[in-house]
């Protein structure tokens, strides 16, 4: 006898399945493959895929009395979008020193005036827990309304053992009181807070005392080795630290230089090294031997009006596993729409919609450690599923600026509907 689902999924003009890569991120000419079923279908029960196949096959089986049926009506079908890079929690905004970039100063300038990270860090330490959960949950809200349907996000703007604590907690609160799949991520050594500035070793030292207690809060733990941050010694005395805890590592490195982060990322064996924006050709053949996810996030380059992005169809075709994400936060990209970023990753780091598309599902899964449960539309996997009000999906990234997600799905759950969000929480 058929097991019958609870809900059935008919007439995806095309089903982007993604299908084929859990337990190896997909490379080379695999990024060109959605594993496309036309007219597909798929059928959910208890929150799970339980079969995928063609309307004409599986409708036999599942069409039937008792059983919801969501009519896709050709459109395009695909896996929920991982934003696999993210700072969620802070307070305040930065629309004013967005006004002053753009007449001619420089984010680093800022920063070390005490503005960028630093005026952040102020705004977010001055809200209460409960503040902070309202303020976030409204991005959270924005990003499922896009079709992102997991969110890593990083702590990073308190800086403080309390006020890290804080935000720590608030991505926890979060993680119970929204539907998105939430990893969360330990950023304390974001950037030196003012009180630290003579003395950085000892903010490095305060860091890594703070790890065991963090251990509880984050599954990641990350650096921002870069300038305007920490060094590689002083990054790698955090790693290695975090990775005796237990803590998956990654790191945020080349977004403004190239100060050696990628080889202290092999070293550390990260899951994934970030921004790589100068990047050298033989850093990315050396990156390639690590598997090291690469997450590019072609949205901050943009934002910053810089030139240099990652070069990321030069990186696939010499084999590396490339994800991209938003990197949402209040000074590189204040962007909550993971579409813009697929546009943005086919103009200006020359990927294909296809590259684009395997990067925000399964190779972004693959860089939060999630790949088991999410990021395809596989017999087994979470029913986290998206559809799309076009008819052909290089016309996600083609209309850029507008979202075409019409539907969600979160663990099978109708959550947006129509473009609303339905099922609130
Ligand atoms: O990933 N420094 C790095 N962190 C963010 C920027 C944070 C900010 O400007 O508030 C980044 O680009
Ligand atoms: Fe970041």
């Amino acid at each position: 006898m058929t097991l019958l689902p609870d809900l059935f999924i008919q007439n995806c003009g095309q089903l982007l399945t993604v299908a084929g890569a859990s337990r190896r991120p997909k490379t080379l000419k695999d990024m060109d493959d959605l594993g496309i079923i036309l007219d597909g279908a798929v059928a959910i029960k208890d929150g799970n895929i339980i079969d995928v196949g063609t309307t004409r096959q599986l409708g036999k089986k599942y069409n039937r009395k008792g059983v919801n049926i969501i009519n896709a009506w050709g459109k395009v079908v695909l896996p929920g979008f991982v934003d696999c890079h993210t700072h969620v929690v802070f307070g305040g905004d930065r629309a004013g020193e967005f006004v002053q970039r753009i007449q001619g100063e420089n984010y680093l300038e800022i920063l070390k005036k005490g503005g960028g990270i630093l005026s952040t860090v102020k705004n977010t330490r001055k809200l209460t827990l409960e503040k902070l959960v309202e303020v976030s949950k409204k991005h959270l809200d924005t990003m499922l309304l896009h079709g992102t349907t997991t969110v890593e996000i990083k702590s990073g703007y308190g800086l403080d053992n309390k006020s890290e604590l804080k935000i720590l907690k608030t991505i926890q609160r979060l993680q119970k009181a929204h539907y998105m799949d939430i990893v969360p991520t330990f950023l304390g050594a974001h950037t030196i807070p003012s009180e630290y500035q003579s003395d950085t070793e000892a903010y490095v030292d305060f860091v890594c005392n703070m790890l065991p207690e963090i251990k509880a809060y984050a599954t990641f733990c990350d650096v921002f080795c870069d300038e305007g941050g920490f060094d590689v010694q002083q990054s790698e005395r955090i790693l290695s630290t975090a990775k005796k805890l237990g803590f998956k590592l990654k790191i945020h490195t080349n977004e403004f230089k190239d100060i050696g982060g990628v080889h202290l990322a092999i070293r550390s064996c990260v899951i994934s090294a970030d921004h790589l924006d100068n990047i050298k050709h033989r850093d990315i053949l050396k990156l390639k031997e690590s598997g090291i996810i690469c997450v590019l996030l072609p949205g901050v380059p943009f934002f910053l009006m810089k030139d240099n992005y990652a070069p990321g169809r030069k990186m696939i075709e010499d084999g590396l596993p490339i994800a991209l994400a938003t990197d949402f936060n209040p000074g590189t990209c204040p962007c909550e729409n993971i579409q813009m970023i697929i546009t943005l990753a086919c103009l200006k780091l020359g990927m294909t919609p296809a590259q684009g598309i395997n990067a925000v599902t399964i190779n972004a899964a693959h860089a939060v450690g999630m790949a088991d449960r999410i990021g395809s539309i596989e017999i087994g996997k979470q029913a986290d599923i998206i559809i799309l009000d076009i008819q052909d999906y290089n016309q996600l990234p083609y209309y850029f600026g507008r979202n075409h997600v019409k539907t969600v799905l979160k663990k099978g759950r109708l959550i947006v509907e129509n473009k609303q969000l339905v099922d609130l929480r």
